[in-house]
């Protein structure tokens, strides 16, 4: 295709997923001559890689595509695409609703987004949204270009076969399918070369891998493969179903040093009949179970998670059993939100609802609480020395930069960037919220 250096300009909203994604359509389109930048009005084409995981995600990326939109109408000569979950969900809407955008199309056309990028470009408007055949799922092999950096991504699996029955995931990434051990293993080799430290093995419910496939080893012996790998200092991997945690796991995290001290595993409520409503198929006491396993096979453990309130009829005692859930686990940090009533979801159909104000007070008390348990851990670690993984300068600070340990908490020490990518001792020095400050010694 002839582009002539032509310039991309992408938005990716969402999950780690979405993330992931546009790094593959940026490896397959800077590969066909396109050059990337961040300066939208520079754009020959935009593509917004969107997420409808809660609606306002969704009017997020609407008004975002509102001001391409404006910029087009003002004269910029410019391909608008729309890619991802609400490209899935609403694809036709879309094309109806915005004549002038170009190109819309699903997670499955990632591997095909050079050919759906040509012909928009060459004038067609394009939807597509079929989802791709599950034998020989092709998942894309070219490693993102701006994959350089201490951690990365690699995809074991897309799409999620489990119906919980708030969420839109299963109609936008379609039915599960588990890429082949070696692929993963061959990306993690491409990145490894590329200096990249840190792999997250990432999909929606990772524990259930290869378990469709007899070709596939489980997730647990992935795990073991890929900490096989030359030059791998620290595995982590999301998403986990707390159901699918199985003791194969568990037996990891006593035989791999590689697999870091800390795990995002979302509860979304302490309540078993809001669990029960949700169809998450574990109760809260069978969470603690594993919480215990794991804290057995690897003591310093530390735990995040995701918690939806005022989902269905969540009474002020179900709310109070997810508070307790918070304080008996001590959960370190959490991605907490109002229950999102989503299209075509089962939830829909539940005929309760709480009033928001109800769930924006039990929300604002959640995260309260749930700051006070990140605070306390930070400072908990104060006057500790700790090893940190540097990734990079610090966001805020000029001649700091910021290490991760490997319970995950943000640790930023002044300190240059030729510290990037090594692994050092520092000492804490003061606890935040969200990070802590410390000395290398
Ligand atoms: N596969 C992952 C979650 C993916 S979605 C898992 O099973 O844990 C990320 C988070 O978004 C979910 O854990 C949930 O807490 C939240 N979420 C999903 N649907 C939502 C909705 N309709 N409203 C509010 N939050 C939602
Ligand atoms: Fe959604 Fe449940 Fe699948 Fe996670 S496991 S993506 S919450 S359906
Ligand atoms: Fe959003 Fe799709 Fe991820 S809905 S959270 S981008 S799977």
């Amino acid at each position: 295709m002839n582009t002539e250096a032509k310039k991309v300009y992408f938005h990716t909203f969402g999950c780690q997923m979405n993330v992931y994604d546009t790094g593959k359509m940026r490896a397959q389109l800077t590969a066909d001559g396109f050059e990337e930048t961040d300066v939208p009005e520079e754009a020959d084409l935009v593509l917004l890689n969107t997420c409808s995981i809660r609606e306002k995600a969704v009017d997020k990326m609407l008004s975002n595509l509102g001001e391409h939109r404006r910029r087009k109408r003002e004269g910029q000569k410019l391909t608008i695409g729309i890619a991802g979950c609400v490209a899935q969900e609403r694809g036709k809407e879309l094309m109806e609703r915005f004549p002038d955008v170009d190109l819309v199309f699903g997670p499955d056309g990632v591997p095909a987004v050079r050919d759906l990028v040509s012909a928009a470009m060459e004038g067609k408007r394009v939807l597509d949204t079929d989802f791709l055949d599950l034998d020989n799922y092709p998942f894309v092999a070219d490693v993102d270009p701006s994959d350089h950096g201490v951690s990365a991504f690699v995809t074991i699996q897309k799409g999620c076969d489990n119906k919980c029955t708030f969420c839109i995931v299963p109609s936008t990434r379609g039915i599960e399918v588990s890429r082949p051990a070696a692929e993963i293993v061959q990306e993690t080799r491409d990145l490894v070369a590329r200096g990249v430290q840190e792999i997250v093995l990432i999909g929606q419910n990772v524990n259930s891998y290869g378990l469709k496939r007899a070709d596939c080893p489980t997730f647990a012996q992935l795990l073991y493969q890929v900490a096989e790998v030359p030059g791998v200092e620290r595995i982590r991997y999301t998403t986990s179903h707390p159901r699918d945690m199985g003791d194969d796991v568990m037996q990891a995290y006593r035989d791999l040093p590689q697999l870091t001290s800390h795990l995002h595993l979302p509860v979304q409520s302490g309540s078993n009949k809001i669990l029960r409503r949700m169809k998450r198929y574990y109760t809260r006491e069978r969470f603690l179970e594993v919480v215990d396993k794991l804290r057995d096979a690897r003591p310093d453990i530390q735990l995040t998670t995701d918690i939806i309130v005022g989902f269905a009829d969540e009474t002020d005692e179900d709310f109070e059993e997810t508070m307790t859930l918070l304080d008996e686990v001590g959960f370190v940090g959490s991605f907490s939100f109002k229950y999102s009533p989503r299209p075509g979801t089962p939830a829909l159909k539940m005929k309760w609802s709480v009033p928001p104000e109800v769930a924006s007070e039990r929300l604002t008390r959640y995260q309260d609480r749930q700051r006070e348990l990140s605070l306390a851990w930070h400072r908990g670690l104060e006057g500790q020395t700790v090893d940190i993984l540097v990734e990079g300068p610090s966001r805020h600070d000029e001649g700091v930069v910021c290490g991760r340990t490997s319970t995950h908490a943000m640790i930023n020490v002044p300190g240059d960037l030729s510290l990037v990518g090594k692994t050092l001792p520092a000492r804490v020095t003061r606890g935040f919220t969200h990070s802590a400050r410390g000395e290398l010694v």
